[in-house]
């Protein structure tokens, strides 16, 4: 099975809208996941215009982008792919 990509930004906009709290989830998700997953930490998502500024930062799963992301949100989105595969 392929593992799910996720990708983590790391960018400055989502670093000030609380994205220090994503440093850690790639470790974390890592040691819940193993070789299900790969994680890679980005510079921009792409995804921070003026519209969508207010729900960084962002996460992005199998291509999935993820506002206002969390460990939790992650986490239910990889569990969901997960269970359909
Ligand atoms: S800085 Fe995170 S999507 Fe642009």
């Amino acid at each position: 099975m392929k593992p799910i990509k996720i990708e983590i930004c790391l960018g400055t906009t989502c670093f000030v809208m609380g994205g220090e709290t994503l440093q850690n989830m790639g470790d974390m998700l890592k040691k819940k996941y193993g070789a299900k997953i790969e994680v890679e930490a980005v510079r921009c998502l792409e995804v921070c215009s003026s519209d969508n500024f207010s729900k960084a930062p962002y996460a992005r799963v199998d291509g999935e982008v993820i506002g206002e992301a969390s460990l939790e949100k992650v986490q239910a989105v990889i569990e969901k792919k997960l269970n359909h595969e």
